[in-house]
């Protein structure tokens, strides 16, 4: 059972999201609607089995590079077995293990899950403001995201800082960012803010990439392009002499939707071939009513041949019948 992951327009998926949770211990108002979340009952959540079972057939389809989202996936319990299960898969053409969580719980887990296999983090924080964070996430815990991006520099060759951009809310702050990238290496993205159920998305909050870029220009005009990794979601930029970079995430003003490698397997078990698109397919239930390999992936090929060119733009993603990105895992914040 070896054949790729290979769509319609010719694009190769190797790049699976896992999502392991729908929890999570902040509450961003981007991620998920003022009024929660419902939960899904826990037995329609993935077991670790289940979870390592799909992982396994996907790295057999040519799948190199697996992140681990949420919710927030450092809540899950028994997340070590899932990197140790996942360590294991290297030798059947694993590269990277990922994850991206927004540093609460992270600091003291860390050096476990580096032992058992994480290769790469990726950090949510959106302001350098103990308030301001407060406000974004409805939760306090600023410090303590701080210490994990300490550790996490330790024990990692370096960290991305993803932070998303809110016009009027922490767009101010653009320039400290960037001197965080000045001595160590820190990866720091500015994310386009994005439209999903219930987030209040709005044109006018979104701060398009080409004007944070004019912005940081005239205080740092040396600023010069570097050369972005396969498939990035970021262009990426470097101000010489310093360790870090910066890069910008244009899902909305200039997408990246042409060389996408990314399918997502959401929590409760469905495949999720473009973060934009409501269809999902069950792999859970194929599972549970005892599916084969080679019917699992059968299922999960005709998912992929049904996905789309491109998000359908600004003004007519269904955020109605798409769900909040706490649900779908993109993501790091809210339950
Ligand atoms: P790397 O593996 O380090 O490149 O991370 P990543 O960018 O794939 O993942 P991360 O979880 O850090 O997500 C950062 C941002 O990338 C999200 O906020 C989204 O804006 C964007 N992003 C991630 N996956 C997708 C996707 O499938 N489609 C689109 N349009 N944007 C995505
Ligand atoms: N727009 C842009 N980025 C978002 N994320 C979550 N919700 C949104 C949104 N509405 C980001 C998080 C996390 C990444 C995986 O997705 O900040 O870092
Ligand atoms: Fe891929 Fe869909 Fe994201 Fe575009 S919007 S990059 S097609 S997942």
């Amino acid at each position: 059972i070896s054949s790729a992951l290979v769509d319609t327009f010719r694009r190769k998926h190797d790049y699976l999201r896992i999502s392991l949770t729908e929890r999570c211990n902040l509450r961003c108002f981007y991620c998920m609607p003022s009024e929660g979340v419902e939960l899904s009952p826990n037995e329609n959540i993935l077991s670790n089995e289940e979870v390592l079972r799909l992982a396994g057939l996907f790295v057999k389809s040519g799948v190199t590079k697996i992140r681990l989202t949420g919710g927030e996936p450092t809540v899950r319990k028994g997340i070590s077995e899932i990197f140790a299960g996942l360590n294991d898969l290297r030798a059947h053409g694993l590269k990277s293990i990922g994850m991206t969580s927004n540093g609460i719980a992270l600091h003291r887990k860390l050096p476990e899950f580096v032992r058992n296999g994480l290769t790469h983090l990726n950090l949510s924080l959106d302001t350098l403001d103990e308030f301001r964070f407060e406000i974004m996430t409805r939760r306090r815990g600023f410090q303590a995201v701080l210490k994990a991006l300490d550790t996490a520099l330790e024990y990692l060759p370096y960290v991305k800082l993803n932070v998303v951009v809110v016009k009027g809310l922490n767009d101010s702050e653009v320039l400290d960012f960037v001197e965080m990238t000045k001595d160590r290496p820190i990866f720091v993205r500015f994310i386009e803010f994005m439209p999903f159920t219930g987030n209040k998305w709005d044109a006018e909050k979104m701060v398009p990439s080409a004007e944070l870029l004019k912005r940081i220009s005239e205080r740092h005009p040396l600023i010069e392009r570097a050369s972005d990794e396969l498939n990035d979601t970021a262009r990426t930029w470097k101000i010489p002499g310093y360790v870090g970079n910066l890069g910008f995430i244009s899902s909305m003003s200039d997408h990246f939707c042409a060389t996408c490698n990314r399918l997502r397997i959401t929590a409760d078990g469905q495949i999720k071939v473009c973060l934009f698109d409501a269809k999902e397919v069950s792999l859970r239930d194929y599972m549970r009513s005892g599916a084969s390999d080679s019917e699992l992936l059968s299922v999960i090929q005709t998912a992929v041949l049904g996905k789309q060119e491109k998000h359908a733009g600004m003004k007519e993603i269904d955020v109605v019948n798409n769900r909040p990105m706490i649900l779908i895992g993109g993501f790091s914040m809210a339950r």
